[in-house]
Parts: C-alpha cells; structure tokens; sequence
C-alpha cells in the first residue's frame, strides 16, 4: 500500500464519553480534548448538543465547549441533531458540526426519534445556516453493516443516505458500524458500493470493536482507498441507544498499526498512551487498547 496520510478524527470526548457509566466533571473532558489536541491529532470531536434527557453524560457540552483553549489548525467538530442543538453550539463558537442519521430505520427511531427521510428534513435546515455561516458539516451515516433491531441493513439503503447527505453539503460522510458487527470482506463491499455515488476522498470509516474485527475492517478500507478513520481514545464509547455496542477502535491502536505499515498520521503515539492510561485511571477501568496495555507491561 502507498505510504499515504492517514487523519484520524477522535471521537473519544463524544463518541467515547457518552456510553461511559462514569460521568467526567467539565473540567475533566476539557483537558481530555487538550491533551488530545497536543498529541497531534488534527480533529476532536469535542462534544454533542443532543437532548441532555437522551445523553446525560454530555448534558454540559456548551460549558466544555467555551472552556476549551483551541488548538490553531486543529478541527473540533461536534454533534448536532436539529436547530436547537446547531444554535447552543454555535452560542458557544462551534465552527465544524456534525450531523446523524442511520441506513436502517429502525435504529434511527430508536436514537433520534425519528425516520430517516424525517431526519434528514430536520437537517436541511441546519446545513443551510451552516452553510450561510461558514460552518462546515460532516455527516455521519450509522448501522452500515447490521443494525441491532433491524437485523441485515440493504447496502442501497446505505448508498442511498450516504449520496443524499453529500449532496445537501456534507463534506464528509463518515460510515459507521455502529454494533460493530461487520467483517472485512462487507465492509469493503460497503466502501465499494459507496463509492459508486461518492468519491473515496469524501469517505470516512467508523467502527466499533464489539467484536474484535475493527482493525481488520479498518485495514480492508485503507486497501480500498479510505484515508480517514474516526477512533476513540481508550477505545471508550458506544451508543446508548445501540444494545451489545462497545467500545469504539482504539485511537492508539491505529495509529500503532498505521505507523507500522509506514502510514503517517502525524500523532505522537507515547503521548496519545499516556493520555489513554490517564482517561482510563479517571473512567476507574483498564483502557480498550491493546497497545495501551503491552506498553504498560514493558
Ligand atoms: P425528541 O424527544 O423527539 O425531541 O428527541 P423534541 O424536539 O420533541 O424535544 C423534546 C425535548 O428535548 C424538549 O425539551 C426540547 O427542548 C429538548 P422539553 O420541552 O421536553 O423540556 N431538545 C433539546 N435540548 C437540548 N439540545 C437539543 C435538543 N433538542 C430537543 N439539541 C432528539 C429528538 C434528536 C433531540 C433526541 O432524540 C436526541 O437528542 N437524540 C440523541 C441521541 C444520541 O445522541 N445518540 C448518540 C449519538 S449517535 C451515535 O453515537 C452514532 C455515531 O457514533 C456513529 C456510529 O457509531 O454509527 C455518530
Ligand atoms: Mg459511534
């Protein structure tokens, strides 16, 4: 494979912390993202303006949001799923947002209450004040391979949302495996069938490690061209409204396997292990990364 970049985007405050039992004080995710930020990552995804009644864990997302010291070039995206949420997020100077929706219509309901063409009405307007205010917009498309109450998710529903979220503005569409029940070969006939609407460079891959097939999932799209991989730090997370989610893949596990196979992401993997060890000291848990614990035993 070409010894290409590789960004990775950390959704460990998010992603991570909002399926954690234990709630962080503000004080605590706001030096998460910092010492995040100085490990080189180039994008954290620092929070979500859900209903603080659906995710409780992020119900202070505008108190870590204006705590923060950004670092300069560093993106921090955050979670929006409607005008209420785009308006507290940009109260509080939110530049990148990022909106959700899912290929199965069952999940969507069960997370954001509402179906898929529904949700995807609710984000027009919110890409449009985007648009208009300079704000850029990723789109997340969840349950890509399997969904927890739908069962086998048809990739032309996949398709379908993904081209429909890239046309209306988003620049990106990450894709995501929210159980994390996929295996390589679907998921690079996922990646495939994506492609056919949208280009390999607006494509991101999301996977959960329920299974333990996430960095063989991840490696199979890096063969198929995807140059983006969201990952959490500790390999914290889930969705609460995905029952048997775990844990997102391991920041530090990709960018232990990226760097080996000579795949440059531009992170300092000592500091991202440290700064995994100190989350985990805090979530009162061992980390969920493998290279985590060997680097602790030598
Ligand atoms: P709803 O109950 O249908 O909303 O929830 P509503 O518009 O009827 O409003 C109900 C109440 O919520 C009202 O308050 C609103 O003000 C309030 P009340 O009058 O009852 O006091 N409300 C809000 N408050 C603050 N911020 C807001 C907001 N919106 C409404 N933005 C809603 C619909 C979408 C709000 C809800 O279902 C929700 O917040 N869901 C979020 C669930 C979630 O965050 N899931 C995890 C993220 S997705 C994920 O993890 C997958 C991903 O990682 C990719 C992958 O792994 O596949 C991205
Ligand atoms: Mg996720």
């Amino acid at each position: 494979m070409m010894a290409e970049h590789v960004r990775i985007v950390e959704v460990g405050p998010r992603d991570g912390l909002q399926n954690e039992k234990t709630i962080l004080p503000a004080a605590q995710k706001i030096e998460l993202i910092e010492r995040l930020a100085e490990t080189g990552l180039p994008s954290i995804e620092a929070t979500s303006f859900v209903s603080p009644k659906w995710v409780p864990q992020l119900a202070d997302a505008s108190e870590v949001f204006s705590g923060l010291q950004r670092k300069p070039g560093v993106a921090y995206p955050v979670l929006v799923p409607n005008l209420q949420g785009y308006e507290r997020a940009r109260a509080v100077g939110a530049d990148e947002i990022a909106v959700f929706t899912a290929a199965s219509e069952a999940f969507n309901r069960k997370n954001i209450n509402a179906g898929i063409d529904e949700s995807i009405e609710r984000f027009l307007p919110v890409i449009e004040r985007a648009c208009a205010d300079g704000v850029k917009v990723r789109g997340y498309v969840s349950t890509v391979l399997g969904c927890p109450y739908q069962g086998e998710v048809p990739l032309a529903d996949v398709v379908r949302v993904a081209k429909r979220l890239h046309e209306l503005g988003c620049y990106e569409i990450s894709l995501g495996d929210t159980i994390g029940i996929g295996t390589p070969g679907k998921a690079r006939a996922m990646l495939k069938a994506v492609a056919t609407e949208i280009p390999m460079s607006a494509q991101a891959v999301h996977f959960h490690d329920t299974r333990g097939q996430a960095l063989a999932n991840i490696l199979a799209c890096l063969e198929e061209g995807v140059r983006v991989v969201d990952a959490a730090v500790s390999g914290t997370g889930g969705c609460p409204y995905a029952p048997g989610a775990s844990g997102n893949v391991a920041s530090e596990d990709v960018v232990y396997m990226l760097e080996g196979m000579g795949m440059p992401t531009g992170v300092n993997l000592d500091a991202l292990v440290a700064t995994g060890r100190w989350l985990s000291t805090l979530l009162g848990r061992p980390s969920g990364s493998r290279v985590n614990l060997a680097s602790k035993q030598s």
